[in-house]
């Protein structure tokens, strides 16, 4: 594959297949062992530093100095490495497991999962900054007179409201809830990226807010305050909170289908359904030559995008492949109905965005697009699909990611660049 292409769909780049495998056994991961950090003396003269002496003193009183030489002194190395997973032993690739790994997470190699590092070392590749996109154009246009139709100005306001919410609860889900559950370090080193992404495109939508003069207090609690928008966060919060309580741990059937349910939650509905109304809107309006500076950075959102979804995919299925007795035929139907919940909340986000037609689309054929999405995530996770015969309406879409084709849609400048490091030599 090569780094910034897709081939014709954003969620082809999947490389678990949707398939069962024997289990794997189940162990609740520790945490690891914390190391008191030593003080630091109380700002000192310079010429009148005391001699730290790197020797055991007797007891831990004295001085901040001596107290720390005491604690250097006395660390227990073995007792601490103790608690580490499975020791501090080198591990084995076979040891490794998406959840409930008993295997030390602090060794990154041997990889199993080569498609996790193959996403980090891509998303590195694909590194770009908000301000690097030029948004004189838009600024003109968001502020003349008759520049842009109530409707599309609708589009613009809600795209953004939603948006600069709802990275910021992904944001959090990785860091505050899914993190520590993924026991596997390639895949973390992804989480670590996608995280450090998904800041990236909270400062894009704030860089478009603030260019465009928008009233931030009103963008910013659009996701409080306007029922389609509120809904969909509403919707997405409660697979935060079921992970986020401290005291919350994997381990049994019922635990491990929690944090299933948070991944499908995340990357399969909010950022696999719940990104594509606004999307599509706002890279319809950069084709139609209007507001292409916005229209770029939802671009290059959407080209992290398709990859975050198509991480989630692939975590999702190795989970179902180490773990087969979580994919029950009862959580098969669970999960089936959230995809229909999402696809529904976001046809109605459609429905309130879009009363009348408008740049070339309305509210049915986002329907029909939104089903023919649906369908998409239940194969990716090898359910059956639930909307017959929809097609795509929106083909254009899928070689909207491939940034290699876009040169000529936006006259703004060539975005297929990787950054240096990535370049061959
Ligand atoms: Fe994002
Ligand atoms: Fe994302």
């Amino acid at each position: 594959m090569s780094i910034i292409s897709w081939d014709d769909f954003d969620d082809e780049d999947t490389q678990v297949a949707a398939k069962p495998a024997p289990a794997a056994p189940k162990t609740t991961a520790a945490p690891m062992a914390a190391v008191a950090p030593a003080q630091t003396p109380a700002a000192p003269v310079a010429d009148a530093v005391p001699t730290v002496r790197l020797t055991a003193p007797a007891s831990a009183s004295g001085s901040a100095a001596e107290r720390a030489a005491h604690a250097v002194a006395n660390l227990d190395v073995a007792a601490g490495l103790e608690d580490l997973e499975m020791g501090a032993q080198r591990i084995q690739v076979d040891d490794k497991r998406m959840i409930n790994c008993r295997a030390d997470l602090n060794q990154l190699v041997p990889f199993k999962y080569e498609w996790a590092w193959q996403k980090y070392l891509d998303g590195c590749a694909n590194h770009w900054m908000p301000q690097e996109i030029n948004m004189t154009a838009d600024i003109a246009l968001w502020k003349s007179e008759g520049g842009l139709t109530a409707d599309e100005r609708t589009i613009v306001m809600r795209s953004l409201g939603f948006f600069s919410t709802a990275d910021s609860l992904v944001a959090n889900n990785l860091v505050l809830a899914l993190y520590r559950h993924i026991t596997n370090p390639e895949c973390r080193q992804y989480l670590l990226r996608q995280a450090f992404e998904e800041a990236i495109h909270t400062h894009a939508y704030q860089y478009c807010i603030q260019s465009l003069g928008m009233d931030e207090g009103e963008v910013f609690n659009m996701y409080r305050e306007i029922p389609s928008v509120a809904k969909k966060a509403t919707w997405a919060l409660k697979y935060t909170q079921s992970l986020s309580d401290p005291t919350f741990k994997t381990g049994t059937p019922e635990d491990d289908q929690r944090l299933l349910r948070n991944l499908i939650a995340f990357y399969c509905v909010l950022e696999g359904i719940f990104f594509y109304c606004g999307f599509t809107q706002i890279l319809s309006m950069g084709r139609r030559n209007k507001m292409g500076g916005v229209a770029e950075q939802f671009q290059y959102i959407l080209r992290d995008e398709s990859m975050h979804l198509n991480f989630g995919i692939d975590m999702i299925n190795q989970i179902k492949i180490e773990n087969p007795h979580l994919w029950t035929a009862e959580f098969q139907q669970e999960v089936t109905q959230m995809i229909l919940e999402g696809t529904t909340l976001e046809i109605e986000y459609a429905r309130d965005t879009m009363p009348r037609g408008v740049l070339g689309m309305n509210a049915a054929m986002m329907e029909e697009y939104l089903q023919f999405i649906a369908n998409r995530r239940l194969t990716q996770l090898g359910l059956p699909e639930q909307f017959a015969g929809v097609q795509n309406p929106f083909s254009w879409m899928s070689e909207m990611m491939d940034l290699r084709k876009e040169k000529n849609f936006f006259e703004t400048r060539v975005t297929d660049y990787q950054v240096g490091g990535a370049l061959s030599w």
